[in-house]
């Protein structure tokens, strides 16, 4: 993975008007991209395929431009065009771990996978503390993330006073090990640092706590020959003010964004600050 990756990770907000607008006014810069920037974008569950719609009706618009006549494609074909030119991706923020059955209220990876989706946030903070969510649990659904096809993005991260202990090193590497089974072979992963003490309340750590970290988690995963490619990005009060720092920090590959994401100009900043 050699572009930044920048993720918008909405949790429980927007409605389809909202999203309708967010998207209409982030669209409309897009094109000023330079495309070295993957943006992937994690409404909520019922935004998803209303969203990829909305997508696919704008790249069809652009492969048009691009590519002339398009009437002899046939609809695989079509499809798999407007993905590869697709340049805004999108990700759930959450998925069960069993294919289907009888698991009211859940979201399978497959189902995420039909609705246009190449990515699924597992292990996010707020779920592992608010729904009780363990490694092992997270595991299995990283399992059936790879078996949908979907590339995992696994959300780690020490509490304050794991940081004030000075215990976060084996709190992380624990996360990391009990996530990810051994021997599972992975073709793509991304890992977000996110310090829970950092998300939604504007702390931000120093440059140097996070290289620190995100140099321990290289080495870590590293380790693990299973896995062919990774990417470790930050996430914690991300805006459009710190984003460049925290980019050029060494070992980020990029930003999980949640709440300035919700705000579509300065998402574009962060993205456009991103992509230089
Ligand atoms: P925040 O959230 O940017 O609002 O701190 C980040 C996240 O929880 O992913």
């Amino acid at each position: 993975m050699t572009k930044k990756i920048i993720i918008a990770n909405w949790k429980m907000n927007n409605s389809f008007d909202e999203a309708e607008i967010w998207l209409q006014n982030f669209s409309k810069r897009i094109s000023t991209i330079k495309e070295n920037s993957e943006i992937i974008l994690c409404p909520s569950f019922i935004l998803l395929d209303y969203l990829d719609g909305l997508l696919m009706d704008d790249e069809l618009q652009r492969l048009q431009k691009i590519h002339g006549n398009i009437d002899e494609l046939s609809e695989d074909e079509l499809e798999k065009k407007i993905f590869n030119i697709r340049q805004i991706h999108l990700g759930g923020q959450d998925c069960h771990f069993e294919k289907k059955g009888a698991f009211t209220g859940d979201i399978s990876a497959t189902m995420l996978k039909d609705c246009g989706c190449e990515y699924v946030i597992l292990g996010h903070s707020e779920r592992r503390q608010y729904l009780k969510e363990s490694d092992q649990l997270i595991a299995k659904k990283i399992n059936a993330a790879i078996d949908a096809d979907l590339i995992p993005i696994l959300c780690i991260g020490e509490s304050k006073e794991l940081r004030q202990n000075n215990s976060y090193h084996d709190f992380i590497g624990k996360q990391i090990e009990n996530s990810i089974s051994a021997d599972l072979e992975i073709e793509n992963l991304i890992i977000a640092y996110e310090p829970i003490w950092s998300i939604g309340t504007g702390l931000v750590p120093t440059i140097k706590q996070i290289e620190e970290v995100a140099e321990y988690i290289k080495n870590k995963i590293a380790v693990n020959k299973n896995i062919k490619n990774f990417a470790i990005l930050y996430g914690g009060s991300v805006k459009k003010e710190n984003s460049a720092e925290i980019l050029a920090i060494k070992n980020i590959d990029g930003l999980l964004v949640g709440g300035a994401s919700l705000n579509a100009d300065e998402f574009f900043e962060i993205v456009n600050i991103s992509d230089k």
